[in-house]
């Protein structure tokens, strides 16, 4: 299946040449190309869809946004790179992929930073998250808005995690993101960079011997049928995003670049709804699936990974952002 869809990814190539610009207008609706790596189960789709059910009442039709989930269109660092170049219109990815992108985005996946998802919204509704949003411009990559990704927590498949020396030794896929392997590291176990889409086969084969991720993401994904073992000890509650190539955005007219905001807006706050109803049912799910939940010191997790925070306060582009979110309000 895997091969498959590798297949398509490569031979498709000269169809999103076709569609030049991520979209097309002959005569009919302008269709704007939305790709991104999760399956149609997993509240962030369903949150896009909400996107584009509302860009189209908005257009009055006249705007069709078209999906492409199962990163069917390549991984979140592809995609991005297609956005760039104007190949496609839309993505939503982890912040953590931007951070490759727009180094300021590495603030939102600092380990223990935000105190839980209420003080991490709190901070992305106001000025930091348009700061956000914007920065990405400078990389062709404009953000519209964040989605809810929850809490991103260990998952392994041979031994628990009860303690954060329990991981010594091993192997913990991570995303591609220096905050994120700068944690793993910390806790001493050895961070393994790989694509969601490579993680599957990862843990099956013993590449890797766990991973870390939000519940909806652990349970469409099915790691769960390998890794049977959940600390919840919640290190970063990393958001998603949804973005819009700047040469894209740039061929909309002032009515549509409103209409795709608003949409945007309407849709990461359904995103959120989706999400709290989906992480009971996922809970819910892993436990019958014979996942064994574990709640550790949680506190005992972000001592050790303390060694992170501090050296990014030495970082003269995030240090000023750290305060900032250190300092707002409860
Ligand atoms: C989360 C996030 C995805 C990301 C994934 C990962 O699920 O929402 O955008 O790809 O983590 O760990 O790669």
């Amino acid at each position: 299946m895997r091969g498959l869809i590798k297949k398509y990814r490569f031979t498709c190539w000269p169809l999103l040449l076709l569609l030049a610009a991520g979209c097309t207008k002959i005569g009919g609706p302008r269709t704007v190309i939305l790709a991104h790596n999760m399956t149609t189960a997993h509240p962030v789709h369903r949150g896009i869809e909400v996107f584009a059910e509302e860009v189209a009442a908005l257009s009055d039709g006249a705007l069709r946004v078209r999906i492409y989930p199962n990163a069917q269109l390549g991984s979140e660092r592809e995609v991005l790179e297609l956005l760039q170049i104007g190949s496609v219109a839309m993505t939503k990815v982890s912040a953590a992929s931007m951070a490759n992108f727009a180094p300021v985005y590495q603030v939102l996946g600092i380990p223990y930073l935000f105190r839980d998802t209420d003080h991490l919204f709190e901070v992305l509704e106001g000025p930091i998250g348009e700061e956000l949003l914007d920065a990405g411009s400078d990389y062709w990559l404009k953000g519209l808005a964040f989605y809810d990704a929850g809490n991103r927590s260990f998952y392994t498949k041979e031994r628990p995690v009860r303690t954060p020396a329990d991981l010594e030794g091993m192997k913990i896929r991570v995303m591609s993101h220096q905050p994120s392997i700068d944690m793993v590291n910390a806790l001493g176990g050895s961070a393994t960079p790989l694509s969601f889409g490579e993680l599957y086969t990862a843990l099956q084969q013993g590449v890797v011997d766990g991973a870390e991720n939000n519940p909806p993401s652990f349970v469409t994904s099915r790691h769960f049928e390998v890794c049977k073992y959940y600390t919840l000890d919640e290190h970063s509650c990393m958001p998603d995003v949804l973005l819009i190539g700047t040469k894209f955005w740039a061929t909309l007219s002032g009515d549509e670049q409103d209409i795709l905001r608003e949409a945007a807006r309407r849709s990461a706050a359904a995103e959120r709804v989706f999400w709290a109803e989906t992480v009971a049912a996922n809970m819910a799910a892993l436990a019958a699936a014979g996942v064994e939940i574990i709640e550790p010191d949680k506190a005992a997790f972000a001592a050790a990974a303390a060694p992170v925070l501090e050296s990014f306060r030495r970082d003269p582009l995030l240090a000023p952002l750290i305060t900032r979110i250190e300092n707002s309000a409860d």
